[in-house]
C-alpha cells in the first residue's frame, strides 16, 4: 500500500469498523443507532474510496457483501469435526427415557439443560482464522460440506470479523441458516411473475439460495442466521457450560437465538417444550421441536456420542403435520434384499409446506391393519424428515366397492413368485438374479459412502443389466470388456464410458471396510464394516468367523453378527467375494487390534441378562468385549457365564438347568477385575 495516503488507509479502516458495528446492532441485536440513510453514506464513501484504490479492497470489507464472482461449482470442505445430527424423542417417555439413561451414565439424579428451538433451516459451519471470517462450509454429508463463503457472507448477521477482547485464533461455529417465513410469500409472488420455478417451502429456498453459483443471488435473499454450537476452537475465552458459550458467541458478534431457557429438570423442559407448540406460529422461521442440550461441558464431553448423534442432546419433535387426500394407487418397488416395498401413490397435497406425492406403507399387516383401498381418503402424515406415512383411511368416504388389498404374488421387477415367511412382516422376491434388487443393490455399491463410483447411475444400471452386461454387481468390474457396446447405448458416448471404466478402475483402491459397506450386508454400515475390517483384517477372516466371535468385537451385537455371517456363507456370495477378489478389490488391510494380554476373558461365552444394580445391560456387555469375551442372546451349552441382574427370568432357569455359572454385577466385576491383574 506504498505511496497511499496513511490518512485515508485509516479512513477506511474506520468506515469498516463502523459500518460492521451498525451491520451488527441493526441484523443481530436488532437496535439501530442511525438511519438507512446515514448507513448508506458510510458504505457509499468506503465504496468510492475502494473503487479508487481497488488494491485496498479485502475479502471481509462490508462492500464485499453484495456477492463476489460467480463460481462454475462449489469446493468441498472436510469438517474439523463431523457435524452430528441428533436424536429425536417424539413423547414425554422417549424424552424421560434419555434423560434417566444420562442420569444413569452420569451416576447422578439431576442435571441443568439448555433448552433451544430447533430452527428448520440449513446447518452451516463458519471458520475464523485471527478474528476473520475465512471459511463458510455446508454440512454435507456430516463429514464434509460444501464452501459456499462467499453466499454466507452476503448474510448480514454473519460477522466478517469477530467482536470484543476475547476474539479466540481459530474459531469454528455451527448454526442454521434460514429464510424468514414474513419474507417468503412476496418472494414466491415475485418469482412467479418473473416467470421463475416457485419454492415449495422456506427450508428449500434457503437451501437454493445458499447453493446459487453466483453470490449476487444469494445477495439478494433475506437470508439468516441462528449460531448455536461451537465445533472447533483455538484460544480466546474456554466456556465450561453450554449456556457460556452462547454468551460467548453473542458477545463476538454472533446472532443466537433469544428464546433459549435453562431447565433444571424435565418437568421444566416439558413446560418449555408445550409453550412452543402453542406460539411456534408466532415466529419468523420454521421450527420443528426443541432441542435440549446438556449444559456443563464436563459431562457432555463424559457421555460423548454414539454413532453421529451426542449423548448430550436431543431433538424433541413438536407433533406430526397431517393432510387429508386421495389414494390414487398402491404400488410396489423392489429393494436390494428383495423385500417387496408397497407405495402409496397419492394426489399431490400440501402437508406442513411440503408437497406429498408418495408415503410408505411398509408392508402388508401395515395395509390391512389400515384397511386402505384405492380410491380411500386418506391422512397422510409428515414428521421432521421422516418419509411421510399414511395415517389412516377414511372408509366413510368410500365411493362404490373397491376391493381389499392383495399382495402381489409375483415380483413386480422379475415377475418370479413373491415369498412371505411366517412372523416375518415383509415378503421377498427370492430371485437371486432380480433385476429389480439387482438396479437397488447397484445403486448402493456405486454410492458415495460404498465404492463411489460416478457415472453409473439409475438409468444406465437398468440399461446395463437389461442388456445382461450387469448380473451381479462383480460383473460391474468386466464392463470395460464392452466399451464399443456401452458407448453406443442411449445417453452414453465415448467421454462418458471413459470416464465411467476410470471411476471403476479407481474404485479398487478403496479399503475393505468400503467394501463391506458396499455389499449391501443388512446392519453393515459404515461403523460396524470399519470395526470388522480393523478387527479381522480380511474378508476371510471375517467368513471363517463364528457368529460369537464376531459378536465378540465391542460395538457389534449379536443381530449384526448372525446378518453378516449368514451373508457371507450363502453360497452365491461366497463366488461373488471371489470374483471381486479377481478383480483385485481390496479384501485385505492390516489388523488393528488389541493385544492377547489385554483380552483375559478371550473365548468365554456370556450372556447378560435382568436389571443390574450399576450398570446397563449393554455396559457390562462392552465391557466383556473389550476383554476378549464374546456375547450372544441366549444361554446354550456353549455359554461359560450368565450374568444376571433382577428379572432375570427364564435365562436364569436355562442357566441353571445347564449349570452353568451365574454372576452377580458384583462377582462379574470381580472377575473382571481379577481378570485385569493377571
Ligand atoms: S445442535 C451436536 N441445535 O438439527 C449437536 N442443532 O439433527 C448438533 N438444528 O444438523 C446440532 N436447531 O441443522 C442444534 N438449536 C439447535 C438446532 C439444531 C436446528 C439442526 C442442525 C443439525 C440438526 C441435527
Amino acid at each position: 500500500m506504498a505511496g497511499l495516503d496513511a490518512i485515508l488507509v485509516a479512513r477506511v479502516e474506520v468506515l469498516r469498523r463502523e459500518i460492521d458495528r451498525h451491520d451488527h446492532l441493526y441484523h443481530v441485536l436488532d437496535s439501530p443507532e442511525v438511519t438507512d440513510a446515514e448507513y448508506d453514506a458510510l458504505v457509499r464513501e468506503l465504496r468510492n474510496h475502494e473503487e479508487q484504490h481497488p488494491e485496498i479492497v479485502t475479502s471481509d470489507s462490508p462492500t464485499q457483501r453484495v456477492g463476489s464472482e460467480p463460481v462454475d461449482g462449489f469446493e468441498q470442505v472436510t469438517h474439523r469435526r463431523p457435524m452430528l445430527s441428533l436424536g429425536n424423542a417424539f413423547d414425554d417417555d422417549d424424552f424421560v427415557a434419555w434423560h434417566t439413561r444420562n442420569a444413569g451414565l452420569l451416576e447422578i439424579d439431576e442435571f441443568e439443560m439448555v433448552c433451544e428451538l430447533k430452527y428448520d433451516g440449513l446447518a452451516v459451519a463458519l471458520t475464523y482464522e485471527g478474528g476473520v471470517l475465512v471459511r463458510g462450509a455446508t454440512r454435507g454429508n456430516a463429514l464434509v460440506g460444501e464452501d459456499v463463503t462467499a453466499n454466507l457472507r452476503t448474510i448480514r448477521s454473519i460477522p466478517q470479523r469477530l467482536r470484543g477482547p476475547n476474539v479466540p485464533s481459530v474459531l469454528e461455529v455451527r448454526g442454521e441458516v434460514y429464510f424468514p417465513k414474513s419474507k417468503f410469500d412476496a418472494f414466491n409472488v415475485q418469482r412467479e411473475t418473473d416467470g421463475l420455478p416457485t419454492y415449495a417451502n422456506p427450508r428449500n429456498t434457503a437451501a437454493g439460495s445458499l447453493r446459487q453459483l453466483d453470490p449476487k443471488m444469494t445477495a439478494q435473499r433475506p437470508l439468516d442466521i441462528f449460531v448455536y454450537n461451537i465445533g472447533f476452537q483455538e484460544g480466546g475465552q474456554q466456556p465450561e457450560s453450554h449456556q457460556a458459550a452462547l454468551d460467548y458467541l453473542a458477545d463476538l458478534g454472533f446472532r443466537t437465538n433469544p428464546n433459549t431457557a435453562l431447565a433444571p429438570s424435565p418437568t421444566r423442559v416439558f413446560n418449555y417444550y408445550r409453550q412452543w407448540i402453542e406460539n411456534v406460529e408466532s415466529l419468523d422461521y420454521d421450527c420443528d421441536g426443541v432441542v435440549v442440550k446438556i449444559n456443563r461441558f464436563d459431562y457432555q464431553n463424559h457421555l460423548g456420542d454414539v454413532g453421529r448423534e451426542p449423548r448430550w442432546a436431543i431433538a424433541y419433535k413438536f407433533p406430526a403435520v397431517q393432510a387429508v387426500t386421495t389414494l390414487n394407487a398402491i404400488k410396489f418397488n423392489v429393494g436390494r434384499t428383495g423385500s417387496i416395498n408397497p407405495y402409496a401413490e397419492l394426489e399431490p397435497v400440501i402437508v406442513g409446506g411440503v408437497t406429498v406425492r408418495n408415503a410408505t406403507l411398509h408392508n402388508e399387516d401395515f395395509i390391512r391393519a389400515r384397511d386402505l383401498r384405492v380410491g380411500d381418503r386418506v391422512t397422510v402424515e409428515r414428521a421432521g424428515e421422516v418419509i411421510p406415512q399414511v395415517v389412516r383411511a377414511w372408509p366413510e368416504q368410500r365411493t362404490g366397492n373397491p376391493p381389499e388389498f392383495e399382495m402381489p404374488d409375483t415380483c413386480p421387477s422379475c415377475g418370479q413368485p413373491v415369498s412371505r415367511i411366517a412372523g416375518e412382516a415383509m415378503s421377498y422376491c427370492r430371485n437371486a438374479s432380480c433385476p429389480g434388487q439387482l438396479v437397488r443393490l447397484v445403486e448402493h455399491f456405486v454410492s458415495r459412502g460404498a465404492m463411489d463410483i460416478e457415472g453409473l447411475g439409475v438409468k444406465q444400471s437398468e440399461l446395463f443389466i437389461e442388456r445382461g452386461r450387469i448380473k451381479d454387481i462383480a460383473d460391474i468390474y468386466d464392463l470395460h470388456r464392452y466399451r464399443r457396446e456401452l458407448e453406443s447405448m442411449e445417453r452414453m458416448g465415448k467421454k462418458k464410458v471413459d470416464n465411467l471404466v476410470e471411476a471403476i478402475k479407481k474404485s479398487k483402491e478403496q479399503p475393505l471396510n468400503r467394501v463391506l459397506v458396499a455389499l449391501g450386508i443388512d446392519l453393515v454400515g459404515s461403523e460396524v464394516a470399519a470395526l470388522l475390517a480393523r478387527h479381522f483384517g480380511s474378508i476371510y477372516a471375517i467368513q471363517a468367523a463364528e457368529p460369537e466371535q464376531l459378536a465378540a468385537v465391542p460395538g457389534i451385537g449379536p443381530k449384526i453378527a448372525d446378518s453378516v455371517s449368514q451373508y457371507l456363507r450363502i453360497q452365491g456370495n461366497i463366488s461373488l467375494v471371489r470374483r471381486l477378489d479377481l478383480a483385485e478389490l481390496q479384501l485385505t488391510q492390516e489388523i488393528v487390534d488389541v493385544q492377547v494380554a489385554d483380552r483375559p476373558l478371550d473365548g468365554k461365552r456370556f450372556v447378560v441378562t435382568g436389571r443390574l444394580p450399576n450398570f446397563s445391560r449393554s455396559q457390562i456387555e462392552s465391557r466383556i468385549k473389550e476383554l476378549g469375551g464374546a456375547v450372544s442372546g441366549s444361554v446354550s451349552k456353549r455359554t461359560n457365564y450368565l450374568v444376571a441382574g433382577e428379572g432375570a427370568g427364564s435365562k436364569r432357569a436355562d442357566a441353571e438347568a445347564l449349570e452353568i455359572a451365574i454372576l452377580g454385577e458384583d462377582e462379574f466385576l470381580k472377575l473382571a477385575e481379577g481378570c485385569g491383574d493377571d
